[in-house]
């Protein structure tokens, strides 16, 4: 009988924390007038005294621990976390969306412009930020104390380095390491010592080279065009202004009508009518000496363009230092699929 009430103990320990047995089946099985625990009361007459003292205790020991066991299932199964998810879920309070974040305009223009430029057959290209003196300035034919470099207010790192101050180191780069023809472009992060409404600290360029066998100013213009058109609209109207830069010669820089006012001149083109938007020209044949480019087979054209001051006048931003204030009212408004 010993082993009888022990293989019922196992039986009913084994189903009592299983979920698909109702309680109810349990309860019947074991405590019910045909269960088992009855019928073991029942063997138990046939038993001599001295017998029916001990196994009844066993008997009735069995069985409080077969009611308690079920009492305190009963009560775990009425906690919220086991009812039915239909009762504790309230199907008619309003969904949590989820907000997706969205790329910085600056990389959406950056991506814009590299993706303009790629359909033109140029190939994007990285340098390093950190800059020796021979590619930000020497082999730029920017010498040293020449005045040209008052036009660019250098971060200096210690040891003679630099933040590069542009992005036409890159050039230099390219040329070591490719041989003629080749047209690049090369987005990327450039530092001036300066800080205003239109001017940070660090700011994005886009370096673009193109060398090949007789390549003219009116390739540069006719590059030059496409891109400002594809960028600010088919109407809008270009000009090329004399300038100078050490590393191109003949230089240019490059205005578009004032998308403002439209060319009847306001306080964003100074009432010129025209705003200034990027630097270029012919790339130098001391440049191309630089890097063993024979300048009398190759010659090419160079620019570079501020990609934050293309952004505030594509999307009519007054301040430069809204790009990185990181307020999201700001950056939301920005929303693309770019
Ligand atoms: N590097 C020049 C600047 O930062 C721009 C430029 C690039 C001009 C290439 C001419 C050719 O001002």
């Amino acid at each position: 009988m010993i082993e009888t009430i022990e293989k019922h103990r196992q039986d009913f320990d084994s189903r009592i924390h299983s979920s698909s047995e109702p309680l109810k089946q349990l309860r019947i099985e074991f405590l019910g007038k045909k269960g088992c625990i009855q019928a073991l009361m029942k063997d138990l007459r046939q038993a001599s005294p001295e017998e029916k003292r001990q196994l009844g205790k066993l008997i009735n020991d069995f069985k409080q621990y077969v009611q308690n066991l079920l009492e305190e299932r009963e009560q775990e199964l009425k906690k919220p976390e086991h009812s039915s998810k239909s009762e504790s879920f309230d199907t008619t309070l309003p969904g949590r969306r989820e907000i997706a974040g969205t790329l910085h305009p600056i990389t959406q223009v950056m991506n814009e412009i590299t993706k303009i430029f790629m359909g033109l057959g140029f190939q994007v290209e990285e340098g390093p930020e950190i800059e020796t003196d021979y590619y930000n300035f020497e082999a730029l034919n920017i010498p040293e104390n020449h005045p040209a470099r008052d036009m660019q207010d250098t971060f200096y790192v210690e040891g003679g380095a630099v933040l590069r101050t542009h992005t036409s180191p890159v050039q230099i780069h390219v040329m070591e390491n490719c041989e003629p023809p080749l047209r690049i472009i090369a987005p990327g992060k450039v530092y001036r010592c300066d800080s205003d409404i239109s001017h940070t600290p660090m700011f994005h360029q886009i370096e673009g080279l193109m060398v090949d066998k007789n390549i003219s100013f009116s390739h540069l213009k006719g590059i030059m065009s496409i891109f400002l058109q594809e960028v600010f609209g088919k109407e809008t109207k270009v000009r090329f202004r004399p300038s100078f830069f050490p590393f191109t010669c003949p230089s240019a820089e490059v205005d578009i009508q004032c998308v403002i006012c439209g060319g009847t001149g306001c306080r964003v083109c100074s009432q010129t009518g025209w705003i200034e938007i990027l630097g270029c020209g012919m790339v130098d044949p001391a440049v191309l000496k630089c890097v063993n480019y024979d300048s009398e087979k190759w010659t090419g054209f160079a620019f570079g363009l501020g990609i934050e001051r293309i952004s505030m006048l594509k999307y009519g931003i007054n301040d430069i230092r809204l790009f990185f204030e990181n307020d999201l009212r700001f950056l939301k408004q920005f929303r693309s699929v770019c």
